[in-house]
């Protein structure tokens, strides 16, 4: 049964860096006098080969956006986008860590994209939210500055705080201090985990850190105590199954384990996470698993469901939703 394009979308897993169209990002190169060879592929995609090389062409690609018009443009046109394939909410992930590497100052990279939110919203109804990002791979130091910085700019369309990065890198608990403070000032969190690394991965995040969510997650189809610890505790998985078939975690979408998670009890929704990066869309992440695993719309709008339920907006901002 095919997916209806309008069947409504939330979604809770992408960044924004990684939302940036390859000509967009070439365009403001251009602009800004940054150099960005290698960073493109023959076709026009962006130029990786793994998790390693993806990161870093990430972390370039970031660097072109320098002022605040230039975040309002890529929020306003990620969440247009977004709108036209049926999504109502979303939550994006920003980083101040980029921002600071870019050398814009952190309450005009949040003020651009909350702007460019706002037009989306007034133009086509999508409600945007915002959840700084510490990046693992930046190390702890680094991550305690960027939690500082979040919490001192609180914006109404921040709603939580996370960690993205590469999980290889240190301990989790080396970033327990940064959440801790994030979570003292009341924002909900959520940390990647289970991505490239395994289940031990995802019970180090949930042991260290007072997460409600986790960012991946999926490879805690690896450990069936940890999948029933996940089902219990009602910890939401934030699954991206094209990100993860892009970077070789499963070989091919009829292999993820989005089903038996979700058959087994645990919470999950759906994402793109850094769409061209890894040639998705929200809309085709859906359209994507109803056809690999014949899904009706009913099925498919659990997912929908579940991402509201988790969602870190107000509950007057749930309650419009619903
Ligand atoms: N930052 C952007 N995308 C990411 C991913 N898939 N994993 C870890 N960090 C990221
Ligand atoms: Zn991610």
């Amino acid at each position: 049964m095919p997916l209806p394009s309008d069947l409504p979308k939330i979604e809770l897993h992408c960044h924004i860096e990684g939302a940036a169209p390859p000509a967009l990002v070439r365009r403001l190169a251009g602009r800004h006098g940054i150099d960005v060879s290698g960073l493109f592929t023959k076709d026009g995609g962006y130029a990786w080969t793994d998790f390693s090389s993806f990161l870093a062409a990430y972390d370039r690609a970031a660097q072109v956006f320098r002022s605040a018009e230039d975040f309002a443009d890529l929020a306003e046109t990620y969440l247009f986008a977004s709108a036209a394939e049926g999504v109502i909410y979303t939550e994006v992930f920003i980083s101040p860590d980029h921002a600071r590497r870019s050398g814009i100052p952190y309450a005009d990279y949040l003020g651009g994209l909350a702007e460019g939110m706002a037009r989306a919203e007034a133009g086509h109804g999508i409600i945007g939210r915002i959840i700084p990002l510490i990046e693992r791979h930046f190390g702890p130091e680094a991550a305690h500055e960027a939690v500082r910085t979040a919490l001192a700019h609180l914006h109404p369309r921040v709603v939580g705080f996370g960690m993205a990065g590469d999980e290889r890198m240190f301990a989790v608990a080396d970033f327990a201090r940064a959440f801790a403070l994030a979570h003292e000032a009341g924002l909900p969190l959520t940390c990647h985990a289970g991505e490239v690394c395994g289940a031990a991965s995802v019970a180090e995040v949930i042991d260290a850190l007072p997460v409600r969510r986790i960012g991946h997650g999926v490879r805690a189809i690896e450990d069936a105590a940890l999948v029933r610890r996940l089902a219990e505790e009602g910890i939401v998985l934030e699954v991206c199954p094209g990100s993860n078939v892009a970077l070789g975690v499963y070989p091919r979408l009829a292999d993820h384990p989005l089903i038996r998670l979700r058959d087994a009890g645990v919470k999950v929704t759906l994402s793109s996470d850094d769409p061209p990066f890894f040639g998705t869309s929200i809309g085709r992440e859906y359209a994507a698993i109803a056809e690999t695993f014949a899904l009706p719309p009913g099925e498919m709008l659990a997912f929908t469901q579940t991402a509201l339920d988790a969602a870190f907006c107000d509950t007057a901002t749930r309650a419009r939703l619903q």
